[in-house]
Formats: structure tokens, C-alpha cells, sequence
């Protein structure tokens, strides 16, 4: 298939697959371990029906809307993804451009292989700075200090990777990071070395194991909000519980994420405890979500149960390994129009008036 070709997003992974070296597909595709979760994340959309409103006038739909106060195009936003020049040699710099050209969000990975200012440097736009704590303290002040001087406008702090999950994939092809990139955010900083002579297991699970602070606990943001005025987006949360001690402890915001099913494995679909973790934050900050979403409907499902937004990780990646900054620009337009679609198709004009009755799930009562 060509990118002319490509009528949705999921359909650029098979051209994505075909470009890229396979370790480098792997590691963007797996799963952890049996990667039932990576799956579920998935077709538990697929179990959440419509029930759509008939004969509202539609001819105007507005899908605009704020996010921590920022003025966005559509409720569809980036997730942060780490190497991204495994993709395509304009990684991150393309897909920066091509949020701020639909005027949405991104979300850089600390792991990037470009830095915060490298992207800040192409041009306008709104970002937001992912977080892993690392056992060096110092530096996470520096990577925090650097985001805000550079104008991201968030940390989406990652609560779920205290050690890397089991991404067999990644075992089996001894994963290392190709020999013309780095992880730019750390040039010059003492975070230990990318083993790039390592010869068995995962390079980047012994790597990360070198850095990552397992001890990070719910402290730390408290910490964490003493060293930065920007809003903390905890990122990982799927239970009710979690979600209310975040809220406690001064978040801006929660990310329900399983890490595209990236660490532990049969944790459910995040669709499937966004509204427990909704009921538990009872409206006090906004609860965004991302895993699997592929389609304007999901986008919708997800607003019907009380999310302010999603983010998507996967069809970012394969769009840009398929066509650089142009793939970006026309998966984030096919899903723009599959939400517009959806609307309309459900008797909504705008975000405020989907309803938790536009949708029937598994486990409402008949
Ligand atoms: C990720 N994700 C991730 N999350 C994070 O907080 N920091 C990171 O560096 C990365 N890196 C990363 C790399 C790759 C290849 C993938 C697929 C994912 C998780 C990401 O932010 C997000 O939670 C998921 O990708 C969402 O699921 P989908 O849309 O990929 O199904």
C-alpha cells in the first residue's frame, strides 16, 4: 500500500513495518510480555456501542476545546514516545511541526533524540515535557528548569515505569540504539552510558535500570511541585484509589495510561477504568486518556466517559516512519475528521454536549 493510499491510521503500520530495520520496529510495536493488554487496549473499544441522537441539526461542529486553560484545536494529542528518529531522520522535529500545524498538543519524551530546545526551536507551539525521575536529583531539576525555560507548558510525570516491563520482542533482538542516535535531553549530563556493546537482553531495560529511581513515590511530587510553577500531569493512573491520592497530592491532572500496554501486563484497557477513575476525581482536575485509541470513534467513547482528551502514541509513529511530517499531519487530520464524523452521527455539536448516554457500555445495567 501507498500513503495516497492510506484511509486510516492503523493502516500505516504495515508500511511503517516494511521501511523500518525490525529491532526498531519491534521496540515500537511490543507489548509486554504475553501483550494481552496490548491487545485489550484495543477491542475493549470495540465492546462500547453508540446511542446516537437523530434529527439535531449538525451542520456546524465545533470539536475545539481547552486543555489546562490552552486553547486546542480538537481533543486528539500526542503522547510522548521516545526515540523517534528510529522513524524518520526528522523525528521529533516532524512531529512537532505537525502538531503545531493542527494546533494540538505534543508531548516530548525525555527519551527523545532530540532535546527540549531543539524542538522548542521549531517554532510555535504548544508542548508539554514528559518526566522520568532519575535517581539523580540534580538532574531532574535541570530537565525541569530547561522545559520551562524553553516554553513547554507541562510535565506529564510517568508513574508506571519504576523498572522497564518485559518487552520480549526487545529481548530477543538484543535491542540496542542504532549508532547515528542519542538521547540528545542527556548530552553532556552524567545519567551512565547506553551500553552500545551490551550483547544480551535488552539494551534499553539495562539502561534504563542504570538511571530510573525505583524508589519514586507519591513524595516526590510534592517535591516536584516545590521546584517548577508548571502543572504536574501524573501519567499511569488506573485506579480510583491512585487517582484520588493524586488529586490529594496536587496534580493538575491525570493521565489513565497503561503505557501502550508497555509494562505490566493484564492491567486492563485504560478504556475500561477511565470512569472509575473519573467518579474518583469527581471533577476536580481533568482526566485524560491514552492506549489504542485508532479511530474518531474512540475519541468519542473515551469524552462519553469522562474524559477532558486523549493522546495517542502508536498511529504517531508509524505515520511518520511512513511519510515524515506529512504522514504526521494526515493521520492527525483522519482522525480529526473520524471524530467530526462521529458528532455528527451522534447528534453532538460540541465536546459539552456528548453524554455518558450517547454510548452503552459492557457494564451498564440494562
Ligand atoms: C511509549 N510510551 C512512553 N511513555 C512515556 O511516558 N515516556 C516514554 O518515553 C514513552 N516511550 C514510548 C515508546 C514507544 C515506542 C511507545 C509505543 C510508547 C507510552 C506512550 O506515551 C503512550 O502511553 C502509549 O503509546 C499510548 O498507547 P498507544 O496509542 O500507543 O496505543
Amino acid at each position: 500500500m501507498e500513503v495516497s493510499q492510506v484511509t486510516n491510521v492503523m493502516e500505516f503500520e504495515a508500511i511503517a513495518k516494511k521501511k523500518l530495520p525490525k529491532m526498531i520496529y519491534d521496540y515500537f510495536a511490543s507489548g509486554a510480555e504475553d501483550e494481552w493488554t496490548l491487545k485489550e487496549n484495543r477491542s475493549a473499544f470495540s465492546r462500547i456501542l453508540f446511542r446516537p441522537r437523530i434529527l439535531i441539526d449538525v451542520s456546524n461542529i465545533d470539536i475545539s476545546t481547552t486543555i489546562l486553560g490552552f486553547n486546542v484545536s480538537m481533543p486528539i494529542m500526542i503522547a510522548p514516545t521516545g526515540m523517534l528518529k528510529g522513524a524518520h531522520p526528522e523525528g521529533e522535529f516532524a512531529v512537532a511541526r505537525a502538531a503545531s500545524s493542527a494546533s494540538t498538543i505534543m508531548t516530548l519524551s525525555s527519551l527523545g533524540n532530540s532535546s527540549i530546545e531543539e524542538v522548542a526551536s521549531t517554532g510555535p507551539g504548544l508542548r508539554f515535557f514528559q518526566l522520568y525521575v532519575y535517581k539523580d536529583r540534580n538532574m531532574v531539576i535541570k530537565l525541569v528548569k530547561r522545559a520551562e525555560k524553553a516554553g513547554y507548558k507541562a510535565i506529564a510525570l510517568t508513574v508506571d515505569t519504576p523498572w522497564l516491563g518485559r518487552r520480549e520482542a526487545d529481548i530477543k533482538n538484543r535491542f540496542n540504539m542504532p549508532p547515528n542516535l542519542t538521547f540528545k535531553n542527556f548530552e553532556g549530563m552524567d545519567i551512565g552510558k547506553f551500553d552500545k556493546t551490551i550483547n544480551a537482553d535488552s539494551g534499553l531495560a539495562k539502561y534504563y535500570a542504570g538511571f530510573a529511581d525505583r524508589s519514586l513515590s507519591w513524595k516526590d511530587i510534592a517535591w516536584l511541585k516545590t521546584i517548577t510553577h508548571l502543572p504536574i500531569l501524573v501519567k499511569g493512573v488506573i485506579t480510583a484509589e491512585d487517582a484520588k491520592i493524586a488529586v490529594q497530592t496536587g496534580a493538575a491532572g491525570i493521565i489513565v495510561s497503561n503505557h501502550g500496554a508497555r509494562q505490566l501486563d493484564y492491567v486492563p484497557a485504560t478504556i475500561m477504568v477511565l470512569e472509575e477513575v473519573v467518579q474518583a476525581v469527581q471533577g476536580k482536575i481533568p482526566v485524560f486518556l491514552d492506549g489504542g485509541v485508532r479511530r474518531g470513534t474512540d475519541v468519542f467513547k473515551a469524552l462519553a466517559l469522562g474524559a477532558a482528551g486523549i493522546f495517542v502514541g502508536r498511529p504517531i509513529i508509524w505515520s511518520l516512519a511512513a511519510d515524515g511530517e506529512a504522514g504526521v499531519r494526515k493521520a492527525l487530520q483522519m482522525l480529526r475528521e473520524e471524530f467530526e464524523i462521529t458528532m455528527a452521527l451522534t447528534g453532538c455539536r460540541s465536546l459539552k454536549e456528548i453524554t455518558r448516554k450517547h454510548i452503552a457500555a459492557p457494564w451498564d445495567r440494562a
